[in-house]
């Protein structure tokens, strides 16, 4: 799991134990202070019971009670710590039942059922002027601007629906005596969601602003909010470029009603928000400064005075005013002037100046002055829309809140009061229309069985107000639109004479005697839902007319401020072609906001006020009770209580459930009345807990339908889950199989490619061995082209396998490779070559020691190979300097010859001549002679120069004899020796003696001198033995073996 998901987690446990936690404390409240729910109350039939509830939930400032879904709010007036940041947490996405009521719980259930039936809502807010209708909007308004998911881009949507309010209270509200910040503007307003809940935009409809506040306020209320926060809070630098003073009081549209200054009023924070509130919906600063110029401008019209000159025309009196309005509307003063004090008149081809009396001149004044103020809100609203406008042209839905102005009833009541509650009139038919007339007959025509239960239908009223021809709209148009001398009297007994006899109606002429004492007699009475208004029907004509002169609008046009030159087109329609009037303008209006609301699911808010001085903890019962019962909030609660708190079309209800119950999961073959009654049963229902209607399903209770709302969404988690995994495996499979094909595709191609390769490698295979064997079969014959590359191969092949294979040594020669026949040639040269490498090489590692044995056994060999028999023998043994060292030959010796310089010893066995005696000697060589020496005694000398020669066998022996020249007897004869190293030193002799040619082999026997003229022979053979010996001849024998 991941960390967020385990946070997420950590939070929903924190949540649900703090819903439980407040479900418990709810619990023992409603113990405590009556019962949140009036379904629930025991005596529901009861005014007092009602009452009672409610009275004792207000004093522990429990100002919400649910009549079912529907609110009822109870105007605390004090602020009360329930609506924190915290509290829109604990109520966000928790079922309706599960928390204390709340205005948040409304918002939210509201917000959840349009999420998952993707359809719009409305929330009515009704209730008089006072009861908290404009307070409840904002708090709903706040809850989703703080529950809705929030991006950058939502936010900025959210500020500024936030934010259009303040502005447009500051605008449209105004203190009344039963309100300090009374709506005197009808607002409805959408609240546009995208599918997942993000507030995307909104959009304004504004109805009937009470424009003649502008101009006229009754004691103890207050002008419009703009104007005090202006004057208050503006900047020095604004107010002197407006040409205003910090004095409420200096101006005469400010203080009719004596009461600039309120204590629950700040005009200087509210100013502030304001200008802040603009900014965010995009007024830009050159049209804030026009807006305020315009309102200065009002300011400053209404200070304007006229004069009667001689002939009692209007002349203006305070120049300084007209200057500023002059200024500040961007109109030359003359212009300005002159459409103030004259109405243009046509005459046949010419139009007239007709000046105006002083009277008329105000009266143009204050219509003019209202008309810019009426027409600069139109242009605010719209302003306000466009920064709301939604970008996103995809699908919305709506919730859409409805706060009106209220019922309301002054001393003098005059044609605001009559529009006003002619409004709240309506509306009260709407609310009647969706939930007790549609709502028994919705019965009836199911065929569920039905008690009906009777309730005050206003339609009756609201004919008599709007009925064609005969109601009192029709009646003061056409008194309006009469020509001749019409005033608001005639349309009196206009009225008196066409809807005299009804019920709801009384004037002073018609009233019997008692009543005749409360009305005037320029009055009139209704007796509407909510109670009886009187109404004075001085100015009735004037304001539906809402004449503003042409010149006066005229004179607008040369405007050079961009709002009001915006708000008075030139292209405005000929005012020769008479405009609707203000109430029928305002009837067709409320008619477009009935289409509207009856397009969506209807939701409501029922605003009490608990007294009529705003003071807290105070609770009139009279008056409570006044509107418990013309808000019709019994006849309701016994609807619901007799009724069902849920009903939805079969296919609709079975669509959504359905899953619920295996029999109708996917998908039910039979009817949809069928499939619900399948599913109900397998959910359980108990027979007093639902209605089985012709087309629809009735549930009584609302906890019976969350009850299933849970199990599905529980169940839709986990569908959401099989239908996801069913999905993903799809998906996957769908990949692997891609992929599978794909690796097919790259296989076939990859084998097609390696198939290819091979063919052409055997191809080329086929072709090399072809040309091979042909070079094979053609290699004997001249070089032609089957055979050269087989011929240059096999040179090649040979040349490199010899490359590899070379004998190592001049003796190994036997191993050079046998070379194809027509390489015979070339390898011999190249054994040649490589023959005299080997001994080149191994010359040059001859060192000069080496090289002079080397001599002198190439001497030897030359003298001895292939005569001598055990010559071969000798081959391997190296010579050596000498055999004898030199501190073995005896030092007298050594003395006696040292002269000669010595070359070589060696120790021989010399056989006597006479006997063959044989004796140990040493043979020593000088440079000079030979000499025989025994131990101290030199025995023979025998110079160089007299060796004749030296004899020796054939045979393996080592027998020398050494021949030397003898003339004289006295000398001593040739020598017969024995020598173990015979041809090391026979080699040397001839070396230093250079005898070489002296020395011979001989074969059988050697004739010697035992002295001059006597010889002896020494006789050789090979035998089984060696051995020496004297024959009987008298020869010496020297056998040998034989050297294999
Ligand atoms: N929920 C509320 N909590 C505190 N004060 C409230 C509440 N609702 C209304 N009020 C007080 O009542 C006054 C009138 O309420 P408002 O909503 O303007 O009435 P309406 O719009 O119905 O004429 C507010 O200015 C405020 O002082
Ligand atoms: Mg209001």
């Amino acid at each position: 799991m991941t960390h967020m998901a385990l946070e997420e987690r950590e939070s929903l446990e924190e949540r649900c134990n703090r819903i439980l936690r407040n479900m418990e404390a709810s619990l023992t409240a409603r113990d405590r202070v009556g019962i949140q729910d009036f379904v629930l109350l025991d005596a529901y039939t009861s005014e007092s019971a009602f009452l009672d509830n409610l009275r004792k939930r207000f004093h522990e400032n429990l100002i919400y009670t649910y009549i079912g879904t529907l609110l009822v709010s109870v105007n605390p007036y004090k602020d009360l710590d329930i609506y924190s940041k915290k509290q829109m947490d604990t109520y966000m996405g928790v079922n309706f039942f599960e928390l204390p009521p709340h205005i948040y719980a409304l918002a939210d259930n509201v917000f959840r059922t349009m999420l998952s039936e993707f359809n719009n809502h409305f929330i009515l807010i009704s209730g008089e002027s006072g009861a908290g209708k404009t307070e409840a909007s904002k708090k709903i308004l706040q809850f989703y601007a703080v529950s809705c998911p929030s991006t950058k881009l939502l936010n900025n949507v959210r500020d500024r629906l936030l934010l259009s309010n303040p502005v447009l209270e500051a605008f449209g509200n105004a203190k009344t005596l039963k309100n300090d910040n009374s709506s005197r503007f009808g607002k409805y307003m959408d609240i546009q969601f995208d599918h997942r809940g993000g507030a995307v935009g909104g959009h304004i409809l504004s109805y009937l602003l009470e424009k003649s506040r502008v101009v006229h306020q009754n004691h103890g209320e207050r002008n419009f909010h703009i104007f005090y926060q202006l004057v208050e809070g503006g900047e020095e630098d604004l107010l002197r470029w407006l040409g205003l003073e910090r004095n409420c009081k200096n101006y005469r549209y400010l203080v009719q009603g004596d009461c600039a200054k309120v204590s629950s009023i700040n005009d200087k924070s509210d100013w502030k928000t304001v200008r802040k509130a603009l900014t965010v919906i995009d007024v830009s600063e050159s049209d804030t400064e026009h807006l305020f110029g315009i309102i200065a401008s009002v300011l400053h019209l209404g200070n304007l005075k006229f004069d009667a000159d001689a002939r009692g025309y209007a002349t203006i009196k305070n120049n300084q005013e007209m200057h500023w309005v002059s200024k500040l509307l961007g109109i030359p003063n003359q212009v300005l002037q002159q459409g103030l004090t004259h109405r243009k008149i046509e005459a046949k081809t010419e139009e007239v100046l007709s000046p105006f009396s002083v009277e008329h001149a105000v009266y143009a004044r204050d219509a003019l002055a209202k008309a810019i103020y009426g027409r600069t809100f139109n242009w605010l609203v719209n302003k306000i829309n466009e920064s709301l406008a939604n970008q996103d042209s995809s699908r919305k839905m709506v919730v859409g809140l409805l706060d009106i102005y209220g019922f309301e009833v002054f001393s003098v009541n005059s044609f605001e009061q009559f529009c006003i509650n002619y409004c709240n009139e309506k509306l009260q038919q709407l609310f009647i229309q969706l939930t007790l007339k549609s709502e028994q007959e919705e019965y009836e025509l199911e065929g569920i069985e039905w008690e009906p239960v009777p309730y005050f239908n206003n339609k009756i009223i609201c004919d008599l107000v709007e009925e064609k021809f005969r109601g009192i709209i029709s009646l003061l148009d056409e008194e309006c639109l009469r020509p001749g001398e019409a005033t608001d009297l005639t349309f009196l007994e206009k009225m008196e004479e066409k809807i005299g006899g009804h019920p709801h109606f009384v004037t002073h002429k018609l009233a019997d005697k008692n009543t005749r004492k409360t009305l005037e007699r320029g009055d009139f009475r209704l007796l509407h839902y909510a109670g009886e208004v009187t109404y004075c029907v001085i100015g009735f004509l004037d304001k539906n007319n809402d004449l503003l002169y042409r010149s006066g609008k005229e004179v607008m046009q040369h405007s050079k401020n961009a709002i009001i030159k915006h708000c008075f087109p030139s292209s405005e329609p000929d005012s020769k072609k008479r405009p609707e009037t203000v109430v029928t303008q305002f009837k067709n209006s409320l008619v477009g906001l009935t289409e509207i609301l009856m397009s969506k699911e209807p939701w409501y808010v029922r605003c009490i006020k608990p007294n009529e001085s705003k003071q807290p903890a105070k609770f009139d019962d009279v008056l409570v009770r006044h509107q418990v019962k013309y808000l019709g909030l019994m006849e309701h609660l016994r609807v619901r209580r007799a009724g069902f708190a849920y009903r939805r079309k079969y296919e609709i209800f079975l669509q959504r459930y359905k899953a619920l119950c295996p029999d109708t999961w996917p998908n039910w073959k039979g009817t949809p009345a069928e499939g619900v009654r399948c599913l109900i049963k397998h959910l359980g229902y108990k027979t007093d807990e639902y209605k089985l209607g012709r087309t629809k399903i009735f549930i009584r209770h609302p906890r019976t339908l969350f009850a299933t709302e849970d199990a599905f969404q529980v169940c839709k988690h986990k569908l959401a889950t099989r239908i996801q995994a069913k999905y993903k495996g799809y998906r996957v499979k769908e990949g692997y199989l891609k992929q599978k094909e794909a690796a097919t595709k790259i296989e076939n191609c990859w084998r097609g490619l390696m198939a290819r390769k091979e063919r052409e490698r055997r191809a080329w295979a086929v072709k090399v061995i072809k040309k091979f064997i042909k070079g094979f079969m053609t290699r004997h014959q001249p070089a032609c082209i089957d055979n050269s590359e087989y011929l240059i191969y096999v040179r090649q092949n040979y040349l490199t396998r010899l490359k590899e294979n070379l004998p190592r040594s001049v003796l190994d020669m036997d191993s050079w490779l046998t070379p194809p026949p027509i390489l015979k040639e070339v390898s011999q040269l190249l054994q040649n070559i490589f023959v005299r490498h080997l001994v080149r090489q191994y010359v040059r590692e001859i060192t000069p020691p080496r090289k002079a044995q080397l001599l002198l056994k190439a001497q030897t060999s030359s003298m001895f190979k292939g005569k001598k028999e055990n010559y071969p023998l000798s081959v391997c043994r190296p010579f050596v300097e000498t055999r004898i060292a030199l501190e073995d030959i005896n030092l007298k010796v050594l003395q006696t010859i040292k002269h000669e310089h010595l070359k070589y010893g060696v120790p021989v066995v010399k056989y006597d001549r006479n006997g063959f005696r044989p004796r140990l000697r040493q043979l020593i060589f000088t440079q000079e002679a030979a000499y025989l020496v025994e131990e101290t005694k030199i025995k023979q000398r025998i110079d160089f120069a007299s060796l004749k020669g030296v004899s020796v066998s054939n045979l393996s022996d080592n027998f020398l004899i050494l021949h030397v020249t003898c003339d004289d007897i006295k000398q001593k004869g040739d020598l017969v020796l024995q020598c173990d190293f015979l041809y090391e030193a026979l080699t040397k002799l001839s070396f230093i003696a250079d005898k070489q040619s002296c020395i011979n082999v001989v074969q059988g026997s050697v004739r010697f001198d035992i002295q001059p003229g006597r010889e002896g022979f020494v006789d050789f053979k090979s035998g089984q033995e060696s051995m020496v010996y004297r024959a009987k001849n008298g020869h010496l024998m020297v056998e040998s073996t034989r050297t294999r």
